[in-house]
């Protein structure tokens, strides 16, 4: 009947697998969770060396689960972890590693040029109904997708996911003006097959979460600027008297202030309508601790010291 046509038509449309560019931290991390989750992952990098890192760090992550969920069974652990790492295939050659792709997610370096060559080589060579997906944090999708043709353009979409991509629930999906409405919904389908949160929204500068996240960041800073409190009090007063779980100061430095401020200068230099608006103003204060490698927790100094 209907209804059967329609859940085979579905079946064949589920997304099983999946290619992700880029080895480091996020695409590690988003291999990690689609191989946990039954698809068969390609990830791909031009540096071996990041796909070992990546491999190795995909593994350090899923012993951690696998001591959890079988507390006094090493076997088990092992087993666990053998298991979801067999469905994932490692590779420098970008080609073939899309040729049988149903979804390909892209998490390479933060530059619109380099995502733009990537993806026209990437929608030469992936089939005509693969999904192309960013994992872009500050670059409109539609630019990344500018060079294509049509047919491929409307098979593009954001996937958003957060840091670290294990623990973290949310992806945002990004829906340009020329995306297909199925390719969205299959996008949407693919987020929740792998047991995260999909949220939906158009293709603005910083979606939803970044979009409030920098403001709030950016103001803190100036806070601190004008000597209104310490990090320490403005953290405590926003973790206690508002609920977060981590205070502006503390999620700066998480995030990396490098980071934070190359986003903020380009949307306050070009971003497609955030020119000028100053709520992303440069900030002395982040310039300063950049400019001196005070970057965060990962250099051991930030606003704190670690
Ligand atoms: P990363 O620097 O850890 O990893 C990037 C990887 O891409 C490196 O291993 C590099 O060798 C590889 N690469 C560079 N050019 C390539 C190419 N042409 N082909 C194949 N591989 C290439 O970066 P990270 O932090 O994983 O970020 C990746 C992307 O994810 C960026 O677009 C970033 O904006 C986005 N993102 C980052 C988040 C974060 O918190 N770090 C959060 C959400 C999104």
């Amino acid at each position: 009947g209907f209804s059967s046509g329609q859940s085979l038509h579905s079946q064949q449309e589920a997304v099983r697998r999946v290619t992700v560019i880029g080895g480091g931290q996020m695409g590690s991390g988003i291999a990690q969770v689609a191989a946990a989750h039954k698809h068969e992952v390609t990830l791909v990098d031009v540096n071996s060396e990041a796909l070992k890192r990546g491999q190795a760090y995909m593994v350090k992550s899923l012993k951690r689960v696998a001591k959890k969920k079988h507390s006094d069974d090493e076997a088990a652990q092992s087993r666990f972890v053998d298991e979801i790492m067999g469905r994932v295939t490692v590779s420098t050659q970008l080609q073939d590693a899309v040729g049988r792709a149903d979804l390909v997610v892209e998490a390479v370096v933060e530059k619109l040029q380099v995502k733009q060559e990537l993806f026209a080589r990437v929608s030469e060579a992936a089939p005509g109904t693969a999904i192309l997906a960013s994992n872009t944090s500050s670059l409109p999708i539609g630019k990344i997708a500018e060079g294509l043709e049509e047919g491929q353009r409307r098979r593009m979409v954001g996937l958003h996911f957060f840091n670290p991509v294990p623990q973290m629930k949310l992806v945002e999906v990004v829906r340009t003006e020329e995306a297909d409405a199925q390719v969205v919904e299959r996008a949407v389908a693919f987020v929740r097959a792998i047991g995260k949160e999909p949220a939906v929204c158009k293709d603005t500068p910083g979606f939803i979460v970044n979009r409030l996240l920098l403001p709030y960041m950016m103001e803190a800073v100036r806070l601190l600027e004008r000597d209104v409190a310490s990090p320490r009090d403005i953290d405590t007063a926003m973790k206690l008297g508002a609920g977060y779980p981590m205070g502006p100061f503390e999620l700066c430095d998480y995030v990396g202030l490098d980071t934070i401020k190359y986003i903020v200068d380009g949307w306050h230099k070009d971003g497609a309508g955030l020119k000028g608006n100053p709520l992303f103003a440069p900030s002395a204060k982040l310039d300063e601790l950049v400019k001196s490698g005070r970057l965060g927790v990962k250099t051991g100094k930030g606003f704190y010291d670690y």
